[in-house]
């Protein structure tokens, strides 16, 4: 992979004069990131921060502390050296935007970009200067909780969703956040989908499936990276000298720094690669971890370790030179830190979260045309424990919101409707098993033209350490879900949650599906206005759902393998005759007891138009690589918006590739009966793949297929010398 832009010349000579004179405790404070919300270091925070032992603070976001403690950085110390303020802007900061899976199935970077654009402002004006995102791990295990921070399955779409998150939040103006680049690497891989767990990864899955969006981004320009808890094939990354020395310093030429995730030096010794917490210290500083993050290692190891020879100073002067050189090039030393300073109106983030959250829905099913509701929908039976949720539907990793800005579904509705909605939430929360409250419920429906029903999981479910074996809807939901279909109403389903779910009884059950993810602080008016038809539906799953979760992991871009199946050799475990000899059946590669496809694909969602593809058409292929072109016609009787998506194969290669992998998308809108050519180019490069030795492109046929989503049908093939 080319090496990155970002090489940071300038701040480096800077960095390296203030080197010089700093003492080896000065030094050692600038690896040093306490927790400023810790009763224990916030009362000796300022006398800490003084005698220059700390140079980093995290979880500080009240403005007058922040500038108070910026100011003693500044004009108590020998060397006024900035803070790094850190803080946790996943996905917003006071006002919400979805979850980043439900960012991700926006499939729409500048809509990302301006989104962390705007949690990068209001973060500013509470003296927040660094961020520990995006977060871009890979994920294909819905059981693991952190798949909700993620941008879902592919390294494209992860890779354009990461670097549009990193162009926001680093965006030139004061209002800026570094970003910082989680988890490196291959953590999403976690085995059996807990958290934190053992990661066994080939290198060449590493290299074309983890490590992609990484390289993309700091391509970008993200300037801090954070290893992974899990160990990468026996090596915990937070000691892991091959991924942070030979492959991000050495190959990538990264010259940022690597800050540790929370305690995850002294973990090593946990992990069981050294004796105690000094080792861990040794082990993480010579891997090249440059920053300690509340861990407490470094300013207790470092200083000893270096003094009596064993941690050789040059070691300390490298790590101390990067983390300097990411606080000039940051501009921290020239910016002047101004207190609270008026936060725009919050009536723009409002508009912006009110846009995403509705992009991020998808529609999976629409019976007979049932949504949008017409005007004239009648009565409404708003049911369900999310309903009116203005705290779940922010969904994880949310610190800092202003809830009295959060609108709930069953608010919007009330605004809507009026006396023509009736609301029950029936069950206490997404885990109540109690059906207790169904007659009620069934009153209430019978009374209404529409049931709409509301479930998922609650916030808590998803997120960091929150991982479910059983990935089906919590307590007794999907019970009220066939109860009110058999009242035989119309009935819609909207499902939040932090992770794709196993819904294959609720889709065969509901007349309408709607995905929504956590949509966040304006989740009430986007959901009222898609499913009212004020707003297009739009979104485009970022991961495939599993019809079960014994599929998992089930992912589009997986390998062909030898014996792939079909539908001659697919054999349903109802119909094996009884006394089936051995060999009769099966002979390739799928479960008896569930179809092999997902419940619905990666890239897979509805629309309120009707969208054909046809006519597609290479227009040159060369040296440089090729250009395809299609026509996507509109056939429905409503404007809609479409998400075009080009796949690849490459058919013959010297290491098995997957059977499609995602390489572009456009976004287009076509009112009813209109139709446009799309055009895609893609050049050698796009084509690259590590083969288990080195990153090649290697001559021969490609197939090329472009639709709706990751099993589209129509496509072409390419010869490519
Ligand atoms: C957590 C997470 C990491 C987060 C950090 C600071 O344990 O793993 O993603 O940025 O600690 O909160």
């Amino acid at each position: 992979m080319e090496r990155p832009v970002v090489a940071l010349v300038g701040a480096r000579s800077r960095a390296e004069r203030l080197l010089d004179k700093l003492s080896l405790s000065e030094k050692i404070g600038q690896l040093v990131l306490v927790d400023g919300a810790d009763e224990n270091v916030s009362q000796s925070l300022h006398r800490a921060v003084a005698e220059g032992r700390v140079g980093s603070v995290i979880n500080e976001v009240d403005p007058l502390k922040v500038a108070k403690l910026q100011r003693i950085a500044r004009e108590e110390t020998a060397h006024g050296i900035p803070l790094l303020i850190g803080r946790d802007v996943i996905h917003g900061f006071k006002t919400i935007f979805p979850i980043p899976l439900g960012l991700a199935a926006t499939w729409n970077e500048e809509l990302v970009e301006a989104c962390a654009k705007t949690s990068a402002e209001e973060a500013a004006h509470h003296g927040v200067n660094w961020t520990f995102a995006p977060m871009i791990d890979v994920s294909r295990d819905p059981r693991w909780g952190r798949i909700a921070e993620s941008f879902g399955e592919d390294p494209y779409l992860t890779a354009r969703m990461g670097t549009a998150m990193v162009r926001g939040f680093q965006n030139g103006t004061e209002d800026q956040l570094l970003s910082c680049l989680k988890h490196f690497a291959g953590y999403g891989a976690s085995e059996s989908g807990k958290d934190y767990d053992t990661t066994n990864i080939p290198e060449i899955e590493l290299r074309n499936v983890y490590l992609p969006p990484f390289k993309a981004c700091l391509d970008a320009g993200a300037l801090t990276i954070m290893p992974s808890f899990s160990d990468l094939n026996g090596i915990p990354a937070s000691g892991n000298a091959w991924l942070m020395r030979d492959l991000l310093r050495g190959e990538w030429c990264f010259a940022g720094f690597v800050v540790s995730d929370w305690c995850s030096i002294p973990q090593l010794a946990m992990h069981g690669v050294v004796e105690n917490e000094r080792d861990a210290a040794l082990q993480a500083a010579r891997a090249g971890v440059n920053m300690d993050m509340v861990g407490g290692s470094y300013a207790t190891h470092l200083e000893a370790l270096v003094e009596n020879g064993i941690l050789a100073p040059a070691v300390i002067d490298e790590l101390v030179r990067e983390v300097l050189t990411v606080k000039f090039e940051a501009g921290l030393f020239d910016s002047v830190p101004r207190p609270m300073r008026p936060t725009a109106s919050p009536d723009q983030a409002t508009s912006l979260a009110l846009r995403a959250a509705q992009e991020s829905l998808v529609l999976l099913k629409n019976n007979d045309g049932l949504l949008p509701f017409s005007a004239d929908s009648g009565k409404v039976c708003l049911l369900g424990p999310l309903a009116d949720q203005a705290y779940e539907q922010l969904g994880t990793w949310v610190f800092d919101a202003d809830l009295s800005r959060s609108v709930s579904v069953k608010d919007a509705f009330a605004q809507r409707l009026g006396d023509r909605l009736s609301f029950d939430c029936v069950l206490k929360t997404s885990r109540d098993k109690s059906l207790a409250g169904l007659d009620q419920a069934r009153q209430l429906a019978r009374e209404c033209d529409h049931v709409v029903l509301v479930l998922g999981e609650e916030s808590i479910l998803s997120g960091e350490a929150h991982c479910r074996a059983d990935v089906g809807l919590p307590g007794a939901q999907a019970s009220l879900v066939s109860e009110m279909s058999s009242l035989g109403k119309p009935v819609v389903v909207v499902v939040m949650a932090g992770r794709p779910l196993v819904i294959s009884d609720v889709v065969r059950e509901a007349d309408a599906v709607v995905y929504a993810w956590h949509p966040g602080t304006m989740a009430g008016p986007a959901i009222c206005n898609v499913l009212f038809g004020d707003a297009d539906v739009r979104g485009r799953l970022p991961v495939s759902l599993p019809r079960a979760a014994g599929q998992i992991p089930i992912y589009y871009a997986h390998g062909h393998t030898g014996k792939p199946v079909t539908a001659d050799t697919l054999v349903h475990i109802d119909d094996i005759a009884p006394g089936a000899p051995q060999t009769s059946i099966g002979n390739a590669s799928f479960h008896l007891d569930v179809h092999p496809s997902p419940l619905f694909p990666f890239g897979f969602g509805l629309s309120y138009g009707r969208f054909l593809y046809k006519d597609l058409h290479l227009i040159t292929a060369g040296a440089k690589g090729f250009e395809v072109a299609v026509n996507v016609a509109n056939i429905g009787e409503r404007a809609g918006s479409e998400t075009v998506q080009l796949y690849t194969r490459d058919l013959v290669a010297s290491a098995t590739r997957p059977v499609r992998e995602l390489k572009a998308h456009k976004h287009i809108r076509l009112d009813a009966g209109e139709h446009r050519e799309v055009r895609f180019a893609l050049t050698r490069e796009d084509l690259k793949f590590f083969n288990g030795s080195e990153y090649v492109f290697e001559p021969g046929r490609f197939r090329v297929w472009v639709g709706a989503d990751s099993t589209a049908s129509l496509s072409l093939e390419v010869q490519l010398d």
